[in-house]
């Protein structure tokens, strides 16, 4: 296989785990870099070893580069992977993928177009704990489905946060679409949201959404920036599910570093590996092999109608129909 030559258009924090799963993936090269803010982009390319590019029509025009992530904040999704999709070069684009369904469906029209691959950053299902639970619940081994758990309780410093939408949009989007892989789609659901240790921002810092699923299971989650759980067996990030014949879980807490991780106060490596296995399953299964991503453009729209019915269930104080 040819050398899979890749641009990141967006070099901020999450730059950091992307250059490093290229880094590992053999075939892969990270070629190059466009970032909004030149300062950035240099640090970032002299750190990464690549090129830095002018702009990003620089960067999709150039003939070596053969797929593109998109990893800007959450209001430029749209715009670069369009502008990507259109130049022929296969997307990775970072959750949430887009503002809304509409933009969601935008992109997937234009990969349609291109006939190119647009991949939604759906990282946490790509640890092979997360798969073989998939395999399990597919088999029938678990036997049906009672109810799945998925909890995120990681301390967030209100300046990072606000550089993200609330905790409903930016990591409850994880919960939807790991529900979605490993559990199917859901047909109500009631949230509710707070605002505990942000001073100056109002969007939530916690939500709880429950969730009825078409078989009849229920699924809970919970995200929070609000506070960490170092309690033994702690909810740090956890998914759970139970069955009538079997039940099995997956956590962050199985591989802990005693050092912080840029905003996390110890390192879960599952976190990072959880990149470098969904650049690995991009790169080899998808580009190399015509595989199809584990969750897909199509998951994304269901996703994002999840989050859109969770913030309205919060604001309005009400369940709120899916189907
Ligand atoms: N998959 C995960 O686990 C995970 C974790 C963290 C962040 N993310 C996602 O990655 C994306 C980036 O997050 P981050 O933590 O790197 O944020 P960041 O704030 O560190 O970086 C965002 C970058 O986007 C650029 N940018 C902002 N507005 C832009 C615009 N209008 N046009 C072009 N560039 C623009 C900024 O220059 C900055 O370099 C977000 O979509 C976020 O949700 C995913």
């Amino acid at each position: 296989m040819k050398t899979v030559n890749i641009g990141l258009i967006g070099a901020g924090d999450i730059s950091l785990l992307h250059a490093e799963a290229i880094r590992r993936c053999q075939g892969a090269q990270l070629l190059g870099l466009w970032n909004k803010t030149d300062g950035l982009a240099e640090e970032k390319s002299k750190l990464f070893g690549c090129k830095k590019y002018a702009s990003a029509e620089a960067l999709l025009a150039d003939p070596a580069l053969d797929a593109v992530f998109v990893l800007t904040a959450l209001e430029a999704h749209q715009q670069y992977t369009l502008m990507a999709l259109q130049a022929g070069k296969p997307v990775l684009v970072e959750k949430p993928v887009g503002r809304s369904v509409a933009e969601i469906e935008s992109m997937q029209q234009a990969a349609k177009q291109a006939g190119v691959l647009c991949m939604p950053g759906h990282n946490y299902i790509y640890e092979a704990g997360v798969m073989r639970a998939k395999e399990l619940m597919e088999e029938g081994k678990l036997g049906d489905l009672v109810s799945i758990y998925v909890l995120y309780n990681i301390h967030h410093p209100e300046a990072v946060a606000a550089r993200y939408p609330g905790v409903i949009r930016h990591i409850m989007t994880h919960h939807a679409y790991i529900m979605l892989y490993l559990a199917g789609r859901p047909t109500r659901l009631s949230a509710m949201k707070s605002v505990i240790h942000y001073e100056q921002i109002t969007q939530e810092d916690l939500a709880m959404v429950t969730l009825q699923l078409e078989n009849g299971g229920l699924a809970h989650f919970c995200a929070s920036f609000a506070a960490d759980d170092h309690a033994g067996d702690p909810w740090t990030m956890m998914i759970k599910i139970i069955g009538t014949k079997g039940a099995t879980r997956f956590s962050y807490r199985d591989w802990v570093e005693n050092k912080p991780a840029t905003v996390h106060s110890q390192t879960y490596a599952a976190y990072p590996y959880s990149i470098y296995q969904e650049v690995e399953y991009f790169v080899h299964r998808c580009l190399g092999q015509r595989a199809a991503p584990l969750s897909s453009l199509d998951d994304a729209i269901i996703a994002q109608k999840i989050i859109d019915a969770a913030e309205r269930s919060a604001a309005e104080q009400r369940h709120i129909d899916l189907i």
